[in-house]
């Protein structure tokens, strides 16, 4: 496996793999790797020949009172996680080389998708998640690039930027892993003290109670908000909601009925930890 820090080191490898009539993957992350940025490799790696994971911490999807400096970095645990899942070369670039001119002036923004969910309580975050999906996109050209649904809006956001901006890369997306205890895994959930840790998978309880009023007696959307909300505020009281969503799954924007398949989304915050979740739910059907 090669560690390369630099664009045209990774251009020239995934260059000599696509020379050979290799299938690219990219996997993009932060870093601070689990299981749930293990299963997007472990797809990649059987789907594809030729598998590039990034590591790269983005400043510009972190607003100023974010974690950026305290980002959890854990380099050599995600190497070797890298090398033992078959990467064929993990790049992680320093600040400069990804940003050498400082902050781009060049913005793209999906503002349809982006005006919602987390990107209300987040604003800018998706233009910094584009920008570096872009750079990313056009530095390695990989066929296909996976992303995971835990971060339901960001793969929505990125699913349409490429085709708005007709990129050659199939986005694939993968299911969600959870802890044993239902918590979606996330970088972030190192953050959480043990009393805020065992709230946590009020999320994910959350959710499973929206799914079951929504599959057996298609209740009015507020009701379900209204349930969603009071389970939260009952079992995880240290957590402050930040969003309680039912969305039209390819708009994203909030349905007035629910009818055919809808997204129930939640963030709650405990403190430093922002934590977000989501489950598809089929209204006519009994698994989604
Ligand atoms: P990061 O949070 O490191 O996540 C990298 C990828 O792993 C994302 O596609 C995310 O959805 C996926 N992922 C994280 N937790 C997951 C889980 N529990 N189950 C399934 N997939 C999961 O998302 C980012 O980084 C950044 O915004 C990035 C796309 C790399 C751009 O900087």
């Amino acid at each position: 496996m090669d560690v390369v820090k630099r664009i045209r080191e990774v251009r020239k490898l995934a260059g000599q793999a696509r020379g050979t009539g290799g299938k690219i993957a990219l996997v993009p992350t932060m870093g601070a790797l689990h299981a749930g940025h293990f299963s997007l490799i472990d797809a990649a790696r059987s789907e594809c020949d030729f598998l590039v994971v990034s590591i790269f911490v983005n400043p510009t999807q972190f607003a100023p009172h974010e974690d950026l400096s305290s980002y959890p970095r854990t380099e050599g645990d995600d190497l070797a996680a890298c090398r033992a899942r078959g990467a064929d070369v993990v790049f992680i670039p320093p600040c400069e080389e990804m940003y050498p001119f400082g902050k781009p002036k060049t913005e793209i923004t999906v503002p349809q998708l982006a005006g919602t969910l987390c990107g209300a309580s987040r604003p800018g975050h998706f233009a910094g998640v584009c920008i570096v999906v872009a750079k990313l996109l056009n530095i390695v050209a990989p066929d296909r690039a996976y992303f995971g649904e835990k971060d339901y809006q960001q793969a929505a956001i990125i699913r349409r930027m490429v085709k708005d901006m007709n990129l050659p890369v199939e986005i694939v997306t993968c299911p969600i892993v959870r802890e044993p205890d239902g918590l979606a895994m996330s970088s972030r959930n190192g953050y959480l003290s043990d009393e805020q840790r065992r709230e946590a998978p009020a999320l994910y309880g959350s959710l499973q109670l929206a799914a079951e009023m929504i599959r057996s007696a298609h209740p009015p959307v507020e009701d379900v908000i209204g349930a969603v909300r009071r389970y939260l505020s009952e079992n995880a009281p240290l957590g402050e909601i930040d969003y309680v969503q039912v969305v039209d799954p390819d708009t994203l924007s909030d349905v007035r009925a629910i009818d055919g398949k809808v997204l129930v989304a939640v963030a709650v915050k405990f403190e430093r930890a922002r934590l977000i979740d989501n489950m598809l739910v089929d209204a006519g059907c009994d698994d989604a």
